[in-house]
């Protein structure tokens, strides 16, 4: 089923795949491909563009498929034809935010993330981390209280005649900033969670750190301490469609930042990602509970988002041998749960968000029966 034919292949189609050096002997070929568009292909795929990059991903386009009466023999070959659109494996990104991101990652500049919860925020900025090699550091500005709380913690422990004693402990951070400054084939993604939750003046103190100071105080040796280039900070603030008067940025920290926009993943996208982790769910039991999760996201009653936790954690539920079936009855009952108390208020009040959400749930999913 996942098998591409040869009838999928006829001259002038365009694929997306990476090569490898073709070590085949003799060959007149340099690269060797054995996947389409991450289907198998039918044969192996060969070129010898010049423009092929080993492991970088392209678009090819079918020039010729030699043998095509052999089910042992020939091969596809094809030419490269561009440069594949930027990806991050495992995450749904719009694709005009996914350009700006692989320039931004390009650049150096400071990114924000700015979209409703659970819209795949903190899962991209880990996977964008990994894709490029770099160390991952993640940080939760909602913990923050002190402007030094970013680059190191105060701990009291007991000395040996038990007196207290105070040590500074350094963040990841700092650790990760230091780390950079003494090898130069360190890259590090440093990644601030939830920047809006933290008070005003912490959030001031690292604001040299992002323009073009691109410096920190030490707080345990005293001194200044130069960020690295290869350092790279990427923010995240959770707004959905709330008050921009709940959104504590100011607008000198915002300019900081290249900000990018992030939404939920359109629901068939969102299907195709619930589909992947829980594959023995029916696709009509993923697809309802992902056409009421999107009537919530419309709603203009609520102003929270719902995550795509909350679709997962359904898709949890009605794939467990308990829920097993996803009859209508069962996905109402598990959207109660997994959908309504992830907001204020009693479902059974209307006058209530989970009221409001839970009238949501039952009119979409008698539409959909
Ligand atoms: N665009 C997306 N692509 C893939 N998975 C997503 C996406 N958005 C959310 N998810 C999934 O939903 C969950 C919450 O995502 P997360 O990155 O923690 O959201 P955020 O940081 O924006 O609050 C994770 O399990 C994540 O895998
Ligand atoms: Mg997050």
């Amino acid at each position: 089923m996942n098998r591409l034919t040869l009838d999928d292949l006829a001259p002038g189609r365009t694929f997306e795949t990476s090569f490898f050096a073709n070590d085949a002997p003799g060959s007149r070929f340099r690269w060797r491909a054995t996947q389409l568009d991450g289907r198998r292909a039918p044969k192996v795929v060969l070129s010898d563009d010049a423009r092929i990059q080993e492991g970088v991903p392209c678009v090819v386009r079918v020039v010729h498929v030699g043998k095509p009466e052999s089910a042992t023999h020939g091969h596809v070959e094809v030419v490269w034809d561009r440069a594949a659109s930027f990806r991050v494996e495992g995450v749904w990104l719009d694709p005009s935010v996914a350009r700006k991101l692989e320039v931004l990652l390009d650049s150096g500049l400071n990114i924000l993330l700015d979209g409703p919860q659970g819209c795949g925020k903190t899962t991209l900025a880990r996977a964008v981390a990994t894709q490029l090699g770099m160390d991952f550091v993640f940080f939760n500005c909602g913990a923050v209280v002190e402007a030094s709380d970013f680059f190191a913690t105060i701990q009291v422990r007991a000395s040996e005649s038990g007196a207290p004693v105070t040590d500074f402990v350094k963040t990841e951070i700092l650790e990760a900033i230091e780390r950079a400054s003494s090898d130069a084939s360190r890259r590090v993604l440093v990644f601030l969670d939830e920047l809006n939750r933290c008070p005003e003046p912490a959030r001031n103190a690292l604001m040299p750190a992002l323009d073009s100071t691109r410096r920190v105080f030490h707080p345990i040796e005293n001194r200044f301490l130069a960020i690295p280039d290869h350092v790279q900070f990427v923010a995240a603030i959770n707004r959905g469609r709330q008050f921009s008067a709940t959104f504590g940025l100011d607008a000198a920290q915002l300019d900081r930042f290249a900000p990018l926009r992030m939404t939920y993943p359109p629901p068939e996208e969102e299907v195709k990602i619930l589909r992947r982790r829980h594959p023995s769910l029916a696709a009509k039991v993923v697809e309802r509970v992902v056409v009421v999760a999107d009537a919530v996201r419309r709603s203009p009653e609520i102003a929270t988002g719902l995550s795509v936790r909350a679709t997962d954690e359904a898709c949890v539920y009605l794939a467990h041998p308990r829920f097993g079936g996803g009859t209508d009855d069962q996905i109402r009952d598990v959207l109660r749960t997994s959908f309504c108390l992830r907001f204020d208020g009693d479902a059974d009040d209307v006058t209530t968000d989970a009221g409001a959400v839970w009238t949501i749930v039952e009119q979409t999913l008698r539409q959909a029966e």
